[in-house]
């Protein structure tokens, strides 16, 4: 038989305005096209050394062990809890929508007894119910999620949680997946012990890598771990070799991916955090100002809000996926779908990153004006 004559692809354009990933800025698109280099070249360790350094000043921390895992945000999640937990530990997870679920889901499967505290998508933890839970039991840890992608809420008082968890003897992980670049994180300054990310949102990097920072209280229970970690490519112990001094071969890091996520940080460095922020901040409530102009109705309340990513109900008179699909199909605009629970009910418009920009607020609110009018 003749070999199928396929064409090279040619990725559309999109205005990338969805829960991630974001548009990459053209120099990091442009990192990704450097050659390969061997993953122990003397550049590309330099390379290593520099990303390592660009991440801890954006998770704002002086952690030494501070990483991109090789993956997405999910490969940051699961070393977040794999490296912590052993078989028959208990753990606590604040549920407030999809991703605090991926989290009770990965818990239970390295081993981990796992309590939930929970509340419905769109609303955030309280500090009283997770004293409450955290009283009930010896947890070995507590995960929060800091902004929950598929609801838009933030959750605040994280440093009153750290506190919390560490008066009860447990570390406090923390979700920054859609967070980091983009809202202050400031694990330093808030005792967060492990944070974790993704290179595709806020930092508006290629997606495949996992930013994870690990604090002193972390990296003891590392070392004085009875078992092995459940899981041989996320075991935090043995990828440091390779990134700190010993630099031991341990998987082939992507190394493109790593180029990509250079160039995005120093990006973020120019910029400045707190420019960042504000920009951020600034954008999101000209979204939120613009939607509620049109009679739209924000999923959460102004206080728990975002600003990375927006939730806003579906009109009864609209049909989520025709407005989603004309979003793309006319405009070249990409927003998110709702996801479990609120799958149909919401749209979510992200502003992440380099997606974070005044024009496309204008654009997309222009858009949504002129596709919900003509019905
Ligand atoms: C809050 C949060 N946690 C975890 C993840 C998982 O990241 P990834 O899809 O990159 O694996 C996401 C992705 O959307 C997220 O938003």
């Amino acid at each position: 038989m003749e070999p199928k004559p396929f064409k090279a692809f040619k990725a559309p354009e999109r205005i990338l305005l969805g829960p991630g990933p974001s548009n990459m800025p053209a120099s990091v698109s442009q990192a990704l096209a450097m050659p390969v280099i061997g993953h122990l070249d003397p550049a590309f360790l330099m390379i290593m050394d520099e990303v390592q350094e660009m991440l801890r000043a954006t998770f704002q921390t002086k952690n030494k062990l501070t990483i991109p895992v090789s993956g997405t945000g999910s490969a940051g999640m699961e070393a977040a809890l794999a490296n912590f937990i052993e078989p028959g530990d208990r753990v606590l997870i604040g549920v407030i929508g999809y991703f605090g679920e991926r989290m009770v889901t990965m818990a239970g499967r390295y081993g981990a007894t796992v309590d939930r505290i929970e509340v419905p998508w769109g609303q955030v933890l309280d500090l009283g119910e997770v004293e409450k839970a955290l009283a009930k039991n010896k947890y070995k840890l507590l995960a929060v999620v800091h902004g929950e992608t598929s609801s838009g809420a933030q959750q605040p008082s994280i440093k009153e949680m750290a506190v919390m968890a560490h008066k009860h003897g447990a570390l406090f992980v923390l979700d920054t997946v859609a967070t980091l670049g983009g809202i202050p994180v400031e694990v330093d300054a808030r005792d967060v012990d492990v944070a974790f990310s993704g290179s595709q949102k806020a930092i508006s990097a290629a997606p495949g890598l996992a930013p994870i920072t690990v604090g002193a209280r972390g990296e003891e229970i590392l070392n004085k771990r009875k078992t092995p970690v459940g899981s041989w490519y996320l075991s935090l112990s043995e990828v440091q070799k390779y990134w700190g001094k010993e630099r031991t071969y341990h998987h082939t890091a992507p190394i493109q991916l790593n180029y990509a996520l250079h160039e995005a940080l120093r990006l973020v460095a120019e910029e400045g955090l707190e420019a960042r922020f504000a920009r951020h901040q600034r954008n999101a409530e000209q979204l939120w100002k613009g939607l509620e102009e049109l009679d739209m109705e924000l999923l959460v309340r102004r206080e728990h809000r975002m600003a990375t990513v927006t939730s806003v109900k579906v009109p009864p008179s609209a049909s989520h996926d025709l407005v989603k699909k004309r979003l793309l199909e006319d405009y070249g605009i990409e927003i998110g779908a709702g996801l479990g629970q609120l799958k149909g009910q919401i749209w979510r418009i992200g502003l992440m990153g380099h997606s974070s920009q005044r024009k496309y607020v204008s654009l997309v609110l222009a858009a949504l004006r002129e596709i919900l009018a003509s019905g």
